[in-house]
């Protein structure tokens, strides 16, 4: 993934940004013990947000495969969204979606296609088109049954949107009663851009339900899986542990739109799809099942988020025009059985097969527990009675039976402020041992805080800087966003103590599809853009440490600018490999000339890996030019002491090994 250059170069730097060279001293103290850093720091949170879920990393292909899109999905939202019909060849028919006799109670709709003449079809067109590749086998199945008449047979097509034969299968022996039709179809051509057509040999109407075509080649050729080349990208940051489902997502748009995870297990036609708070519809065809078990392909740790009894308080914005008003409790008198709910979780995670929850878990192919020791309560509530006394009466219910897990709280939207104000007091009060910071600002708001964590009590609850992005003005990936959190992140190592988690937010994007920028990560059907700020999550990740070493960087006689806010550093050792990491962010036009001295670290390897990733400030990666900012590493010598010049604007990662 990463470039591999013989040696570092500069030229691609604008010529006055090369102007002034600041030196500095690098003193890194390896004899004192240095502060533990907690091994899951940094990780990922994946929200279904900007087509994150359905039509992002859940690998299905068609678009409402269920016929439950409905207009409270979106204005110009419908029961056939994503389905067209076609007559052609003198076909003559319709289309129409019933309720009678559905498939399940929780599937209620379905589509009739009736054929009066043969020739009618009715067309999925996918997320954007279907991405259909040569050589590549697909994963067919529909529900069916006769609704009138004789339709015969039930002819489906892999089709470009030109007519032109991609794929297809012939099934027969339809009943009137529902039965599902699966097959294998291979592609015999590529287009990103393809249709999914169904056709009856003869008149008569055909119900069809729970439509589904999936890449045979899913993430670790999972079932109902993950489009694998969104998948890889993720695991490629080898995060420590995964958030989902959200974010707002997981309180939701008011009590009937909380994410309760029970829905989302089990058979996906019996799954209840809902509308999705960021303003579209979530099949939860990705639910806590394929979450789970994506984080163990992954090798992260679970960490789900369940509503904390209350609704966001954003609730109903899009009705009411105003903002952070909306958040409603679930009546007190459904609290039990909405806390057993949580604790089925835990049991569904982590009991024996035998149990209750356990063996759903193990029904669907995962007998072992999925491990988990992370369970967040509640994301940026409005801190009010309302939702301090259920979080309360769930924290204490969790607890009391499950010791063993990390609950963590919630401190508001923001890095300050009345909820961050009233969220600490509050986990103060129950003396919580997590809570869960966010915060989104200007680049320079986290170059002026890069001490923010240094100034915590010690003895209060850990932090999960659960979500965070620096905001240029219009949004954009900029580098100097990237490098601002880069910037960050070695306050979070040197803070690693007391900040045990952290992850970017959002970490997806669909183009032509978001509702929030920046995101880590933008795609299409067909290509994937890695933004400058990925690349610095990326660096972090796979250069963690578990020790930060102390060490100082000071001005040589004091000459020179203040380099506070613009020069970052890190310096942590890994155990298990035994290297001394160093990490630098320049943030400023000037190149820092970084006296290193190690010389008590003991003796060194002369030659080290130095991966650098620079660029101009402005520069943003895109589908045009996805290579404008990306890492490059080559072998630098380095040793007791070393020089090292940090260019303008750029993250260094210095990876030493021990003798
Ligand atoms: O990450 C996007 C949104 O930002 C999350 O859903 C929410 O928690 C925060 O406000």
């Amino acid at each position: 993934m990463f470039a591999q250059v013989e040696s570092m170069t500069t030229t691609n730097i604008p010529l006055l940004q090369q102007a002034a060279v600041q030196t500095v001293d690098l003193t890194i103290d390896a004899i004192q013990p240095g502060t533990a850093i907690g091994p899951d720091l940094f990780g990922i949170f994946f929200e279904d947000l900007n087509w994150a879920a359905d039509g992002g990393l859940y690998g299905e292909l068609i678009q409402n495969r269920s016929f439950e899109y409905t207009s409270r999905d979106g204005t110009d939202v419908n029961l056939l969204m994503g389905w067209e019909l076609v007559q052609r060849n003198g076909g003559k028919g319709s289309v129409a979606v019933e309720t009678e006799a559905p498939l399940n109670a929780v599937n209620a709709h379905y589509a009739v296609l009736t054929v009066e003449r043969a020739g009618v079809a009715l067309c999925n067109n996918g997320f954007d088109g279907i991405v259909v590749k040569q050589g590549e086998s697909y994963n067919l199945a529909f529900f069916a049954r006769v609704v009138a008449g004789n339709p015969g047979l039930i002819l489906v097509r892999l089709e470009s949107q030109s007519g032109a034969l991609l794929g297809e299968a012939t099934f027969s022996g339809l009943t009137d009663d529902w039965t599902q039709f699966t097959a294998s179809i291979d592609a015999a051509g590529t287009d990103s851009n393809a249709r999914l057509v169904i056709e009856t040999s003869d008149a008569g109407s055909v119900g069809l339900d729970v439509v589904s075509l999936f890449p045979q080649h899913t993430f670790r050729n999972r079932r109902n899986g993950l489009r694998n080349d969104l998948a890889q990208v993720i695991a490629d940051l080898e995060p420590k542990f995964v958030r989902f489902p959200g974010g707002c997502l997981a309180h939701g748009d008011g009590l009937d739109n909380m994410y309760r995870w029970k829905d989302t297990i089990g058979q996906v036609e019996e799954r209840k799809e809902l509308f999705n708070i960021w303003g579209y519809h979530q099949t939860v065809g990705l639910g806590y099942f394929e979450y789970f078990q994506f984080c163990e392909d992954i090798g992260a740790k679970p960490l789900p988020v369940v509503p904390a009894g209350v609704c966001c308080q954003n609730s109903g914005a899009f009705v009411n025009g105003k903002w952070g008003e909306g958040q409603e409790g679930l009546p007190l008198s459904e609290m039990p059985e909405y806390v057993q709910e949580v604790l089925d979780l835990i049991e569904w995670a982590n009991g024996p097969a035998t149990s209750t929850w356990g063996a759903k878990r193990a029904a669907a192919g995962h007998p072992e527990p999925f491990h988990l020791e992370y369970l967040g309560v509640g994301n940026e509530d409005a801190q009010t009675e309302t939702f301090r006394e259920r979080f309360k009466i769930i924290y204490d219910a969790v607890k009391a039976k499950h010791p063993e897990i990390t609950v963590i709280g919630t401190v508001g939207p923001a890095p300050d402020g009345f909820d961050y104000e009233e969220g600490w007091k509050f986990a103060n009060e129950l003396n919580l041992e997590m809570v869960d910071e966010h915060g989104y600002r200007e680049p320079q708001w986290f170059l002026d805080n890069l001490t923010h964590f240094d100034a915590y009590d010690r003895s209060k609850s850990l932090i999960y800087l659960g979500e965070y992005a620096a905001h240029e003005p219009d949004r954009a990936n900029t580098l100097l966003s990237a490098l601002a959190e880069a910037a960050y992140m070695t306050s979070l190592e040197r803070n690693g103590d007391i900040v045990r988690l952290s992850s970017y937010a959002p970490l997806l994007g669909r183009e032509d599809h978001t509702q929030w920028r920046p995101d880590l990560i933008y795609f299409t059907g067909t290509d994937i853009l890695l933004t400058a700020n990925y690349y610095v999550q990326r660096l972090f990740s796979i250069n963690n440490g578990d020790v930060y070493l102390p060490h100082s960087v000071s001005l040589p006689d004091g000459a020179g600018v203040d380099i506070e806010k613009t020069f970052a550093t890190s310096c942590v050792k890994n155990s298990s490999s035994g290297d001394i990491i160093l990490k630098l962010v320049n943030v400023s036009q000037n190149a820092v000339q970084t006296r290193v001295d190690l010389s008590t670290s003991g003796p060194i390897e002369t030659t080290a890996a130095c991966t650098l990733l620079t660029g101009d400030s402005k520069a943003v990666n895109s589908f045009q030019n996805p290579g404008l900012v990306v890492p490059a590493t080559s072998n630098i010598t380095v040793g007791e002491t070393f020089v090292y010049e940090a260019p303008p604007y750029s993250l260094t990662v210095i990876r030493m090994k021990m003798q």
